[in-house]
This record gives C-alpha cells, sequence and structure tokens, in this order.
C-alpha cells in the first residue's frame, strides 16, 4: 500500500470518529434538554396546584363566620336578663356601649381594671373644674373611687348592708357584678375634703352644678340622679360619672334621659 493510500484510510477513519463523537454529543445534548424541559413543566404544574386554591372562593361555614362589630356589641335584651354574675359570660351591649345595672350584671371575673382614656379624659374634666371659678367645682381633687373589682364591691356592699340593711343599701349600692365600678368606665368624684363630690348648696342643682353641664364635653354622663331613680334603679349621685366618650356622652345629656331611656334597654330595680 501506498503511503498516499495510508494516510487517505487514516483521514477517514479520524473523520469518521469525529462524526460518531459528534453525534453522540448531540443525542446527550437533547436528552439532558428534554429531562429539563420536563422539570420545568413539573414546578409549572406545582406552581399552578399551589396557586389555585387563592382563586377558589370558599363556601362561607357559618359556625366560624365572624359577626360583625356591631352584632357582637348589641347583646340581646333577652341575654341580658335573669343572667347573674355567676351565669353571664359576657357583658351585656347595646350599639357598643356596655351597660350595667341591677338587670344587667358583668359576669364575676370581669376584671378590665381602670380604663387608661377615660382617666385621661377625667384628669382634664378635674383640672377644667377647678380652674372654672365654680365655688363647687373647684374644690374637686385629683382623687376619686374609679375601678373597683367583684370582690371589692362584694365587700363594699356587704358593709352597707351590715349599717343599714339590705333594702336601703339597695338604692345606692350594687350588688357585686351589678356595679358599673367594675367596667373601669364609672368614677367618683371626691372634694378636697376627702368626701363624694355633692351639690350642697341651695342655690345649686342639676341646671347650674358645673359638673352636670359640663362632664359631656370631656366624655361623661351623671349617671344617676333622683328623678331617674325608676330606670336607673339608684337615688341621685352627683358625684358618679360614666364614661361614654364625647359624642356619646353628648348626645345621651342633649337627649336629657338615662343611660338606659337612650339605649332602650331595660333598668330599674333587680329581677325576682
Ligand atoms: N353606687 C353605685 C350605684 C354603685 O355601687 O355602683
Ligand atoms: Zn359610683
Amino acid at each position: 500500500m501506498s503511503k498516499k493510500k495510508r494516510l487517505i484510510i487514516l483521514f477517514s477513519a479520524v473523520l469518521c470518529l469525529v462524526v460518531v463523537l459528534v453525534v453522540v454529543a448531540f443525542a446527550k445534548g437533547s436528552h439532558q434538554n428534554a429531562v429539563e424541559k420536563g422539570g420545568d413543566a413539573e414546578n409549572k404544574a406545582q406552581t399552578e396546584t399551589q396557586s389555585t386554591p387563592s382563586v377558589v372562593t370558599p363556601t362561607p361555614d357559618p359556625s366560624t363566620t365572624v359577626p360583625s362589630a356591631t352584632a357582637t356589641n348589641s347583646t340581646p335584651e333577652t341575654q341580658g336578663d335573669n343572667l347573674t354574675p355567676e351565669t353571664a359570660s359576657t357583658p351585656f351591649f347595646k350599639n357598643n356601649i356596655i351597660v350595667v345595672n341591677k338587670k344587667h350584671p358583668l359576669p364575676q371575673n370581669w376584671a378590665p381594671g381602670e380604663n387608661a382614656e377615660a382617666v385621661t379624659h377625667l384628669r382634664q374634666l378635674i383640672a377644667a373644674a377647678q380652674n372654672s371659678g365654680d365655688s363647687h367645682a373647684s374644690h374637686i381633687i385629683e382623687q376619686w373611687s374609679g375601678y373597683r373589682s367583684f370582690a371589692t364591691q362584694a365587700n363594699l356592699y356587704s358593709n352597707y348592708v351590715a349599717s343599714s340593711g339590705a333594702q336601703a343599701a339597695n338604692t345606692y349600692s350594687a350588688k357585686p357584678g351589678y356595679s358599673e365600678h367594675q367596667t373601669g368606665l364609672a368614677f367618683d368624684l371626691k372634694d378636697s375634703s376627702g368626701n363624694l363630690y355633692r351639690i350642697n348648696d341651695p342655690v345649686y342643682d342639676y341646671s347650674t352644678d358645673w359638673v352636670a353641664l359640663h362632664a359631656h364635653e370631656y366624655g361623661f354622663i351623671v349617671r344617676y340622679r333622683d328623678e331617674w331613680t325608676p330606670t336607673t334603679g339608684y337615688v341621685g349621685e352627683p358625684w358618679h360619672l360614666r364614661y361614654l366618650g364625647v359624642e356619646t356622652a353628648t348626645a345621651v345629656r342633649n337627649s336629657g334621659k338615662t343611660l338606659e331611656e337612650f339605649l332602650g334597654v331595660s333598668g330599674g330595680d333587680y329581677a325576682q
């Protein structure tokens, strides 16, 4: 075989080898490509599967539906009647306003403490009273009986019963669980002698008393007056303020009604 012929055979063999290698490499690349493409499709499928629930509107389950704030905070009147502090599971609300009277007790373990917003407004009211120039209101000091726990009220009430009898005590002191003081929203004002704030001067009454005239400007109402006993259940207390916020307190005061009448809820004496 001539040298030229041998070179041609060697060149052809190398060429074939290169062709084979190129074909193998190409085939491998196509396979890899196909695997990766398959993975992509799987991932995509997973993504779509995961996102599917977010576009499905779930059917509401009545047992887990959260009621609106208004619905939550307006307890049906029948639920408040005949409850006791031992059987009540929630306070009685009407239009988001917590109502406590002889018909609507608080749960025995209801213990929110003094309401911070109410105290801030009370301090403003006391400062304004002291600066008013009113001969009575200027004696009001930064001292009050505010939040009272169920146990504190129980102790207070039993002391009053011991000193004046249950019938008389019931006209001015709430049984434990029935006091507005347990909400942390009621405050008894004191004067500079440390006594409960009173309207002692004969020329003063609720129409001229600074507290009665201005409490609503700070979010409070004078909760008990003698003429209101049939609905409030208690004799008058010029010192007892209930915090409602400025808007509601102003509306209640301007209505000339008791809180019970304003809200249209039951009051008066204890249920028999
Ligand atoms: N003196 C008021 C009625 C109370 O005891 O809550
Ligand atoms: Zn009071």
